[in-house]
């Protein structure tokens, strides 16, 4: 595939657990995209709001600790978050923010901060974001759109492994943020009109990694 035909933004959405940062990570070392997993700048919001006592019930502390402009992110394979210059991605998985992460990213002024941010980094290079609302918000006229699914069994026996949890607290905690990251008012996870479904249930990452790069085949004409 010649680099100059590559599209210039590829949107993976999906629920928790479904296979897109893998998925975005290996496509963009492959073909030399820089990678965004959008769930990270969420997660380190959580932090921030948590860290300074900003429940997620009050909006106009959340609002403007959003617009702060505290947040860095690096895109990249492993995209580093920084918070007020600290390096905090490996803080993100720490259960505080798993349980918190859906109800602070459910409100509007969060969601307009962030995707301000991630249309920024979309526009300085070829660029694939992974999140829930890419394909319907950040980036709807992203040339590739793909939405991966998985059976909540599969992605909770994923979740466990990934953060050393037990298979039952992790299906808990992913069904908990489904129902929130679907059934919020502001950008709720949906199917992009014209995204590619892939049910990753039963499939390798590498058979994943093969059906998405059929679809960007088929886009760089
Ligand atoms: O992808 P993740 O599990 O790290 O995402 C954490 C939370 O962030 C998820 O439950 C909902 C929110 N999120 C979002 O609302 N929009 C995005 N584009 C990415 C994540």
């Amino acid at each position: 595939m010649a680099k100059d035909s590559l599209p210039a933004t590829i949107a993976i959405d999906g629920p928790a657990a479904s296979g897109k940062s893998m998925l975005g990570q290996a496509l963009a070392e492959r073909l030399g995209y820089a990678f965004l997993d959008t769930g990270r700048m969420y997660r380190a919001f959580t932090l921030a709001a948590i860290l300074r006592q900003v429940p997620p019930t009050d909006s106009k502390a959340c609002a403007e600790l959003a617009a702060a402009g505290r947040l860095r992110v690096v895109p990249g394979a492993d995209s580093r978050v920084f918070l007020d210059n600290v390096d905090v991605t490996d803080l993100l998985r720490e259960p505080a923010v798993e349980a918190n992460v859906s109800a602070y990213s459910a409100i509007p002024a969060v969601r307009e901060a962030m995707v301000a941010l991630q249309r920024q980094l979309a526009a300085s290079g070829k660029a694939i974001l992974a999140g829930r609302d890419i394909g319907t918000v950040v980036l709807p006229d992203a040339p590739v759109k793909l939405y991966l699914d998985a059976s909540p069994e599969a992605r909770a026996r994923r979740r466990s492994t990934q953060a050393a949890q037990g298979e039952t607290e992790a299906r808990r905690d992913i069904s908990g943020r489904d129902r929130i990251d679907s059934t919020r008012p502001a950008s709720p996870l949906a199917i992009a009109p014209g995204a590619i479904v892939i049910d990753t249930t039963g499939m390798t990452p590498d058979e994943v990694i093969a059906a998405a790069m059929e679809q960007i085949r088929c886009a760089a004409g």
